[in-house]
């Protein structure tokens, strides 16, 4: 399975444990100079042959970053399994639903099956993640490594364009090849995992269902989430194996494991669902003994990252039942500002129950907007009070449960 690691700037990284897809660094200045001035890319990938370094790490600090933060252009870089940076992909002119694929390796990274790992991450990132329909790749006649790679790719070769490329300085004809989502290959599953200080999050696994069926059998997750009632390691099963992977592969949820970064064990899931365009919600649902200790908000500043800068969100949203105080506050924590307090507009397993609706723009500061108004724990006024590792057993916590639901 592929994965996908981001960090603090939300850019995510790929890797299918050979290849890996990351952002570049000033560090990567001279190799990816060294990369552009290479004869076969200046050739027939239109790079510089006179690139210095100092030039490269400009890019490095301006241009790429500029492309990630308007969305237009993506550029990683690819590096091989020691780390060395082996070469670098883009998706160009990204929007209304297609991009423009490139590639270029160093000369001894060729001929290693590297370049067709790499493509491939990045056409599971454009389909997967991005919900790109298609993707475009053009070489210039007589590239013909270029052509077939794409070719292993799925792409189908559409026909030829007089002077759409150019070789030192004059058009060239090219080569357009086109690869839409339902065409390619196999599609995978491409899981973010966010890098952060104490946290990690990435794809949920088999090894995590124990820990899944812990923490949805909680009192609060119960009471405040949809998970199932008398969650069972079947119930975790099927949502590892099945929901969350179509979640990704559809692109309707984007489900995290949260995860220790020292330990990786499993303390609780976060999400993004309710898709539209610019705009999406989160879920999240922390294990008992995660609860009050940063790893929370530590979960959502990741998950917010990647929301803003990796998927190039404008707005998150963040609802929460009435009157779960714990999500409420969190999200308060994290910058987002409550909208609406709307009857019924939330289904409870099937009841219409009260939810409180909380916004965050990409361009919000990410802290609280104004003082907090709300409930404090303990207060006669937090009800729903979220129980911690004491709290009721499984048992009491469906009991308790079907009284709400009884009214
Ligand atoms: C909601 C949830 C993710 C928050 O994570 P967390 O680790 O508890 O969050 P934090 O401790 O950072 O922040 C919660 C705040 O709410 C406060 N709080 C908790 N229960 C409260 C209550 N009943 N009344 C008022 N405040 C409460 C906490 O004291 C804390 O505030 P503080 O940091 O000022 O002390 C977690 O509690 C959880 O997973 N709950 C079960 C599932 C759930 O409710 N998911 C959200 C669905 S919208």
């Amino acid at each position: 399975m592929n994965a996908v690691v981001a960090d603090e700037s939300g850019i995510p990284e790929l890797s299918d444990g050979v290849v890996t897809l990351r952002v570049f660094q000033r560090a990567d200045a001279a190799d990816y100079a060294a990369l552009n001035r290479d004869p076969v890319n200046v050739r027939w990938a239109n790079s510089r042959a006179r690139m210095t370094a100092g030039e490269a790490e400009a890019a490095i600090t301006g241009a790429i970053p500029e492309g990630w933060s308007s969305g237009h252009t993506r550029r990683f870089a690819i590096v091989d399994s020691a780390g060395a940076l082996v070469g670098t992909t883009a998706l160009h002119n990204v929007g209304q639903g297609s991009a423009s694929l490139g590639i270029k390796l160093a000369a001894d990274a060729r001929g290693k099956g590297l370049a067709r790992r790499a493509a491939k991450l990045m056409a599971d990132y454009a389909f997967d993640i991005l919900g790109l329909a298609v993707l475009h790749w053009h070489a210039v006649v007589g590239n013909t490594a270029s052509r077939r790679l794409a070719e292993h790719l799925g792409f189908t070769l559409e026909g030829t364009i007089t002077g759409y490329s150019n070789v030192a300085g004059a058009p060239a004809d090219a080569w357009i090849l086109t690869l839409t989502a339902q065409g390619r290959l196999a599609p995978a599953m491409v899981v973010p995992v966010l890098r952060g200080d104490t946290v990690v999050l990435r794809a949920l696994d088999r090894r995590d269902a124990d820990e899944l069926v812990a923490n949805c059998l909680d009192p609060a997750a119960v009471q405040w989430t949809t998970v199932p009632l008398n969650y069972s390691r079947a119930d975790a099963l099927s949502f590892i194996n099945d929901f969350v992977p179509k979640g990704w592969t559809g692109g309707e949820t984007h489900t995290f494991a949260v995860a220790d970064s020292r330990t990786d064990a499993l303390l609780g899931t976060i999400d993004l669902h309710n898709f539209r365009p610019g705009s999406a919600e989160i879920g999240i649902n922390m294990g008992p003994q995660s609860r009050g200790t940063g790893a929370a908000a530590a979960a959502a500043h990741l998950l917010l990252d990647y929301a803003f800068s990796g998927l190039a969100l404008q707005y998150v949203y963040w609802r929460a039942l009435l009157p779960n105080w714990a999500s409420r506050k969190l999200a308060w924590k994290m910058g987002f500002r409550l909208e609406a307090q709307l009857r019924g507009f939330s289904d409870d397993r099937g009841m219409p129950t009260d939810a409180w609706i909380l916004t965050l723009a990409d361009s919000d500061p990410r802290q609280p907007q104004q003082p907090w108004d709300g409930a404090r724990a303990g207060d006669a006024g937090s009800l729903g009070e979220v129980p911690g590792p004491q709290g009721p057993d499984t048992n009491e916590a469906a009991q308790l449960y079907a009284a709400k639901r009884r009214g």
